[in-house]
C-alpha cells in the first residue's frame, strides 16, 4: 500500500505523542535539523514538526507532536494504521555537522525528542556531547534512554525537582560550564525556553542555536507567515531556518507574531495557500 502509513503512534507522556510514518522519499534525504509539514486529512491545517529519527533503507520517520491546538489533536486522534493525507519535507536547512568540542544540547517539550538527531550526528563527527533536558515533572520526562545512546552525558531537570536538578535547561547549562568548557550550545522547545536560556548563554559568551517554531504555511519561503527577524535581517524559518543563531533573533517580534492573530492571519492564508 502506499501513502503516509502511521506505522506506530503511541502518548509517551500525557498530550505528547509519538509517530513513526511511512514516508520513503522523506527518509531517503533527511538530514539533523530538517522538518516535515503534516495535514493529517486533505481539509486540515498544515502543521510543522522537527524530525525525531529516520532510517532510509525501511523508509520511514518519526516525530514527537505535541498535543496544543486543533491540527495537532488531529493527528494525536489518529491511529497505527491510519494514513495521513500529507507529509511534505524534509524542509529548512539542517545543522552544519562539525566538530566542535563539547556540545551542550538543551530540550523542552517537543525539544526532548527534537535534539536526537542532532546528538547523533554531533557526535559522530567527534564532538563530545551533552544533552540536558527539562520537563515539569519526572513522569513528563522521555526518551532517557535512546538520548544516552547518542550522547556522553545526560543531565535532567525537572522544575518541581521530582528527578535531576531542581530548574531548567538554563540551570543544567549553569552547572555544565562551571564543570568545563561549552563550545556550542543548541536549544530546542518552546519559545518562552529558547529565549531565557539564550540570555544565560550570552552572558557566558557560549555560542547559540535555537530552533524556532514559528507559525508556517507553505513552508516554501512563498507565504511569509513564519518571517523573524535575526540580526536586522528578515528572514523565512522554513527556508532560511529553522536553526539560527540564538542571540541575534528578535523574541519580542516572534512572541507577537505567534499571538491569537497569527493564527487567525495565517488560517486566512492556509485557505488561499489550497
Ligand atoms: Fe515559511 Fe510560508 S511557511 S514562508
Amino acid at each position: 500500500a502506499g501513502g503516509f502509513a502511521l506505522l506506530e503512534k503511541r502518548e509517551i507522556v500525557p498530550n505528547m505523542h509519538f509517530f513513526k510514518i511511512r514516508a520513503p522519499q522523506v527518509a531517503k534525504f533527511a538530514l539533523p535539523g530538517q522538518f516535515v509539514i503534516l495535514m493529517a486529512k486533505e481539509t486540515s491545517e498544515r502543521s510543522p514538526f522537527t524530525l525525531v529519527d529516520w532510517d532510509a533503507s525501511e523508509g520511514w520517520i518519526s516525530l514527537v507532536i505535541e498535543e496544543v491546538g486543533r491540527s495537532s489533536r488531529e493527528l494525536a486522534s489518529l491511529k497505527a494504521g491510519d494514513c495521513i493525507a500529507h507529509v511534505s519535507g524534509p524542509l529548512g536547512l539542517p545543522l552544519p555537522i562539525e566538530n566542535k568540542g563539547t556540545v551542550l544540547l538543551g530540550g523542552g517539550c517537543y525539544g526532548i525528542g527534537a535534539i536526537f538527531p542532532l546528538a547523533r550526528a554531533l557526535r559522530q563527527a567527534g564532538n563530545r556531547v551533552i544533552c540536558a533536558i527539562e520537563a515539569s515533572s519526572s513522569y513528563l520526562l522521555y526518551r532517557q534512554e535512546e538520548l544516552r545512546t547518542v550522547c556522553d552525558e545526560l543531565l535532567l531537570a525537572t522544575k518541581d525537582g521530582s528527578e535531576g536538578v531542581q530548574g531548567g535547561v538554563q540551570e543544567l547549562l549553569a552547572q555544565a560550564v562551571a564543570r568545563e568548557p561549552i563550545n556550542q550550545f543548541i536549544a530546542i522547545g518552546c519559545t518562552f525556553m529558547m529565549r531565557m536560556v539564550t540570555e544565560i548563554s550570552r552572558s557566558l559568551n557560549i555560542p547559540t542555536l535555537v530552533a524556532l517554531n514559528p507559525i508556517m504555511v507553505d513552508g516554501t519561503g512563498m507565504c511569509g507567515a513564519c518571517r523573524v527577524s535575526v540580526g536586522e535581517k528578515t528572514q523565512f524559518a522554513c527556508v532560511d531556518g529553522p536553526i539560527f543563531d540564538g542571540h541575534s533573533v528578535d523574541w519580542d517580534e516572534l512572541a507577537s507574531r505567534r499571538s491569537a492573530y497569527a493564527r487567525q492571519e495565517v488560517q486566512a492564508l492556509s485557505q488561499s495557500v489550497d
